[in-house]
């Protein structure tokens, strides 16, 4: 409990509020935001559930989720960092939205009852645990008999071209090594058959991992080249010489090319989404 509880909130730590600041004004609106909906689609959330939004993060799904809701149902958002939930507790819902609660925690040892949650949800958030298995358990044990569970991760990061843009700005810049740490994050954990086998171990039925893709905009190379401030090594090319800032300006600009549209990038993004049933507990 202690190590994985470090873990978490190591992570946390390496993702100060600078960064979740980049991630809640450029990430948002631009990515997550439209993915939340797709996953929810999927999911087929409406009107009177319970849903659970695991690492909500600064509250992205469960917003999105409360909207579609409504007043009859109840979501609850739980993350590990302060930060995140200080982001999601500031969040303006929609006159008619579900009440939505913010809890801290790790998705591995979620202090909520069990069988409690119609829909358990999970965007972007399941390549970043420590113990996958024990969080999927701990979701499973939360989503009542019957109950659907999806959970959304990046496909490899070719499949996303504005991300491996950055990646290639970061390679010119400052080097391999800091380009394998921001590909090794979001896009650390990609392989379809992993998933599939991990959440059947944890013992959900009708798992299912299917690829799913969905066009991105952002309104210039700057605001696309701006989103490394959301990831760890933001920080090492904030502190760098403007040589090395513009060499990687450069760099991104030049990989993504082919997807400029006038000034605006509108690339594709895909991700894994796996979704199955909770049998009961
Ligand atoms: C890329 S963000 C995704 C946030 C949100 N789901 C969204 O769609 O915007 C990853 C989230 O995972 C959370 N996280 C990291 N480790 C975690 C853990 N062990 N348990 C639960 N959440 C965790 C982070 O705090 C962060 O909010």
């Amino acid at each position: 409990m202690m190590a994985r509880m470090s873990d978490a909130e190591a992570w946390s730590a390496s993702f100060g509020s600078d960064a979740s600041a980049v991630y809640a004004e450029t990430l948002l609106p631009t990515v997550f935001v439209p993915w939340a909906g797709d996953l929810l689609d999927v999911l087929m959330v409406g009107p009177g559930q319970r849903l659970l939004d695991v690492a909500c993060g600064p509250g992205t799904l469960a917003a999105v989720a409360a909207t579609r809701i409504g007043s009859t149902g109840a979501v609850t958002g739980v993350d590990p960092s302060d930060t995140m939930l200080d982001l999601a507790r500031r969040i303006e819902l929609v006159d008619g939205a579900a009440p939505v609660a913010w809890l801290r925690g790790p998705a591995d040892d979620i202090a909520l009852p069990t069988g409690s949650f119609d829909v358990v949800a999970c965007q972007q958030g399941v390549q970043f645990f420590p113990d996958r298995r024990a969080a999927l358990v701990e979701m499973r044990r939360v989503c009542r008999g019957g109950g659907r569970m999806g959970f959304s991760v990046w496909r490899p990061i070719d499949e996303c071209p504005s991300f491996r843009a950055v990646a290639a700005g970061l390679s010119e810049a400052l080097g391999a090594d800091a380009a394998d740490a921001y590909r090794g994050g979001p896009w650390g954990w990609t392989d379809p058959a992993a998933m599939t086998e991990v959440t059947e171990g944890a013992g959900f039925i009708d798992v299912q991992a299917v690829a799913r893709t969905l066009s991105v905009r952002f309104h210039s190379v700057e605001q696309l080249a701006a989103t490394v401030g959301a990831a760890p090594v933001g920080a090492q090319l904030d502190a760098s010489p403007s040589e090395v800032r513009r060499a990687f300006l450069d760099a991104t600009a030049a990989a993504i090319q082919p997807f400029l549209r006038g000034t605006a990038v509108v690339a594709p993004t895909a991700t894994t989404v796996v979704t199955a049933r909770s049998p009961g507990w």
